[in-house]
């Protein structure tokens, strides 16, 4: 068993200061662009009750199971992967989980600043009251001039991951604490608020019903691929990026009391969003499959027509960009610590080699958007496909390859020792869900949805 490490990165300085940064990677738009659109795409209730299944049976477990890696062998993914793997006389090809972590982060990335990007310019658009008085059919063909042009679409985008590369460059430790201490909690409170304009004025009894009634006629196998990607998606998991913050997070604190709490503040943020996008959908008569520019249709119309609506949807808008910037700085960590480690450069230079990459594999998604739309691989735009490949498969396969080796190969020792939980029920529990619950239903879902394997239907 190997001893106690130090990471070369440095140490949170507090327990408190790695749950600010976990959430703050967990928290982004997966929670308020992703979360609402996909349930609209896949009926709603059923698909809300699986996700929620998903992050309970298969997040939690799962993300313990990373911090607990990170924790142990204090590098990057891949390292970590790679000491861990060879400290046990395993196979050394266990360091794929990084790999293939890295390449999901990388995927992302690319996709998730170009989204970023279109929550900027909404923050100046909203601010200069373009959606004063606006129609759900004015705001939607605004969102559909906008990612039209594939001009403004790259000036975001750039802004964006230039902002993430600078962030990362100087260290996530400093400043990220501060900045998610007190906006996380005005975002949750700005959504609050959103909720009660939908109270009052939105169907709210009706998005009640949607979101948490479930019709299971309405569940597909691929909703339940995508509820259960979007479990990964939502709490960072299946990448390295938990993993790299768990590698920074000191020996004395909790991971099961941590995980948690990040857990239920990630999945609260996204069911509130759900509870003030949907009211305001079936009041303006609109369908729910408004696809990834939900948000970015609905919403206006609510601050276009609130008091104080140019004020509440700036600032709505300034605190999802920061909810993005905190996520996207995490994904962008596991890569550069790793050129720091294997490369031997300096944060400053891994972190614009990282971001330029990433910003490059943007570009293709952008033009997907218009220039190249015509073009469909799988019968899907290049944005679209990133996504689905990245959230659904990347990540749950990096998330089952976490747990199979943290419950399988890690031996009962190192985890035991990790959790801190004695071997009583807490631990047991954590252990039965790592070895059977999350593996199996992963691979279950995945050959479902792929159709490898088939339900015969009843006539
Ligand atoms: N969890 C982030 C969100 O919900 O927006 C996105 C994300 C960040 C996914 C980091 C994966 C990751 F490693």
């Amino acid at each position: 068993m190997g001893a106690r490490r130090t990471s070369i990165h440095g140490e949170w300085s507090s327990r408190l200061a790695f749950i600010l940064a976990a959430t703050g990677s967990a928290v982004g738009l997966g929670n308020i662009w992703r979360f609402p659109y996909i349930t609209g795409e896949n009926g709603g209730g059923a698909f809300v009750f699986v996700y929620l299944v998903c992050v309970a049976a298969i997040g939690i477990p799962i993300m313990m199971s990373e911090i607990l890696l990170g924790r142990r062998g204090r590098q990057s993914p891949i390292n970590t992967m790679r000491t861990l793997a060879q400290e046990e006389g395993k196979n050394a090809a266990w360091q794929y989980i990084g790999w293939l972590g890295m390449a999901a982060g990388y995927l992302i990335l690319s996709f998730y600043s170009v989204v970023a990007g279109w929550t900027l310019a909404y923050v100046f658009r909203t601010g200069t009251g373009v959606f004063e008085g606006v129609t759900a059919d004015g705001a939607t063909s605004l969102f559909g001039q906008f990612v039209a042009d594939p001009e403004k679409l790259l000036g975001w985008h750039t802004i964006f991951m230039v902002m993430t590369i600078i962030v990362v460059s100087r260290g996530v430790k400093s400043g990220l604490e501060k900045a998610v201490r007190f906006l996380m909690p005005l975002l949750f409170l700005l959504l609050l608020v959103m909720v009660g304009y939908a109270m009052n004025t939105g169907q709210f009894g009706e998005a009640l019903v949607y979101l948490f009634k479930p019709d299971f006629t309405k569940l597909s196998a691929k909703g339940m691929l995508t509820a259960m990607g979007q479990a990964f998606f939502s709490l960072s998991l299946g990448m390295g990026a938990i993993m790299i913050y768990g590698s920074y997070l000191s020996h004395l604190a909790s991971i099961t009391r941590t995980t948690i709490v990040i857990a239920i503040m990630d999945t609260s943020v996204a069911l509130v969003a759900g509870l003030a996008i949907f009211p305001i959908v079936f009041a303006n008569h609109l369908t729910p499959e408004l696809g990834p520019g939900m948000v970015f249709k609905v919403l206006p119309i609510a601050f276009g027509h609130m008091p104080g609506g140019t004020f509440f949807g700036t600032l709505f808008f300034l605190l999802l960009v920061f909810a993005a910037w905190t996520s996207a700085i995490s994904l962008l960590e596991p890569v550069v610590t790793w050129l720091v480690e294997n490369r031997g450069m300096n944060r400053v230079m891994a972190s614009a080699w990282a971001g330029l990459v990433a910003w490059v594999l943007g570009l293709i998604s952008l033009l997907s958007l218009n220039v190249w739309a015509q073009y469909k691989v799988f019968g899907k735009a290049f944005i679209d496909l990133v996504e689905f490949l990245a959230a659904n498969i990347m990540l749950p396969l990096g998330g089952f390859l976490v747990a199979v080796f943290c419950a399988w190969i890690l031996p009962k020792e190192t985890s035991l020792d990790e959790l801190g939980l004695g071997d009583h029920f807490g631990y047991r529990l954590w252990r039965f869900l790592a070895r059977y619950v999350a593996p199996i239903a992963v691979i279950v879902i995945l050959l479902f949805a792929t159709g490898i394997i088939e339900l015969k239907s009843q006539q």
